[in-house]
């Protein structure tokens, strides 16, 4: 009788376990390892999470990456970590070998910070410039950055924050560098969430805070922002450019650094995280395939509302307005006080 209080639980753990690693199986992985020597990606955020864990495969591969990061300490501190596990490109066992930082100073891979505030358009005017003059051709750029904050805060042009991070600061930073996208014919890389199918565009407030109702029970600001960075990739690509679109998954990274859950919210929220949480390692191989593999075809594309998902090209199933996706893109011209084609 006692063995089965043993064989019980250790049945269903182990039947956990394998269904667990099923789904991770679902959640897709880039296979290819091809050398991305003299290629250099531009990623927003890429001090930690999934900026992080894109940066880091993408410099095993032997990319040249440049950290857009707000903070140049914690870019800086991204950079040693990534060159502690990668020697040449190659990815080293912790504790192994010291790193031979000679052969990083002398030859690629290249890993260079460069200081970008998305909350400013001083910082983003600025970090373009520098960007333009230091690395005219590089080849992909990956909007990444993004946060989710509970309460009412501006960017410094006074932009309701999540609006003006994640979409806005975006929004200028890419059409400052279009020429050099355009030229170089880059692609670039817009990492939205399926949260875009939970929003709508508020234009009546666009830009401006609404506190939510006591009801809500998700981030209207951040789903909104996350909605208008879906449309800002569905009229890149119409205008030509070879823009990718992604939802991640729900992936543990500091994303949720807002939220100070308590020990409850961790009880309720396991069985959600043990179907549906990834690590960020598995969540960046959707912004890693989009930056190296993704294939964009006549029918399945940000234009038709396509997104990548899992690493496969899925049709949105959001409210998708056409006549909201343009309108964003003029409205977000008069915002940025320039135009972009
Ligand atoms: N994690 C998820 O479950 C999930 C799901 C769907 C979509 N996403 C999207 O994935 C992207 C990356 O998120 P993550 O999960 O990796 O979150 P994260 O770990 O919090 O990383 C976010 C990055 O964005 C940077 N950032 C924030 N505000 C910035 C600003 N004003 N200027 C420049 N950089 C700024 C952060 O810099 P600091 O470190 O200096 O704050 C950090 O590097 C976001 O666009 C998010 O919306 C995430």
């Amino acid at each position: 009788m006692s063995l089965y209080y043993i064989l019980i639980p250790v049945g269903v753990g182990a039947a956990l376990y394998v269904v667990r690693k099923l789904r991770e199986r679902h959640f897709g992985w880039v296979r290819n390892a091809s050398s991305l020597k003299d290629r250099i990606f531009v990623i927003t955020g890429a001090n930690t999470g999934l900026g992080y864990e894109t940066a880091r495969a993408l410099v095993q591969r032997h990319a040249t990456v440049i950290f857009a990061c707000r903070n140049m300490q914690k870019a800086q501190e991204a950079i040693d970590s990534i060159r502690k596990e990668t020697e040449n490109g190659q990815m080293v066992s912790r504790g192994n070998k010291q790193p031979n930082y000679d052969t990083f100073t002398t030859s690629p891979p290249s890993q260079i910070p460069m200081e970008l505030d998305l909350a400013s358009f001083d910082s983003i005017k600025a970090f373009a410039a520098k960007l333009k003059a230091e690395y005219p051709h590089f080849d992909c750029l990956i909007n990444n950055a993004g946060l989710a904050v509970k309460t009412e805060h501006y960017t410094k042009e006074n932009f309701e924050l999540h609006f003006g991070v994640n979409h806005l600061g975006h929004f200028l930073l890419t059409s400052l560098l279009s020429d050099v996208i355009k030229q170089n014919k880059s692609r670039v890389v817009v990492v939205s969430s399926k949260m875009h199918e939970k929003a709508s565009i508020d234009f009546e407030n666009l830009g401006k805070w609404v506190a939510p109702t006591p009801r809500e029970r998700t981030n209207r600001h951040y789903n909104s922002s996350k909605l208008a960075n879906f449309y800002f990739a569905k009229e890149l690509y119409r205008k030509g450019y070879d823009a990718h679109v992604l939802c991640p998954g729900l992936c543990h990274t500091d994303f949720f650094r807002d939220y100070n859950p308590k020990w409850y919210h961790y009880v309720l929220f396991s069985p959600i995280a043990w179907w549906y949480l990834r690590s960020a390692r598995q969540g960046a191989q959707n912004i890693i395939h989009c930056a190296t593999d993704n294939v964009n075809t006549a029918e399945k594309n940000p234009g038709n509302d396509y997104l990548v998902v899992n690493l496969k090209q899925t049709k949105s199933k959001g409210q998708i307005r056409e006549e909201d996706s343009v309108r964003l893109w003029t409205e977000s011209e008069k915002l940025i006080g320039r135009n972009f084609d």
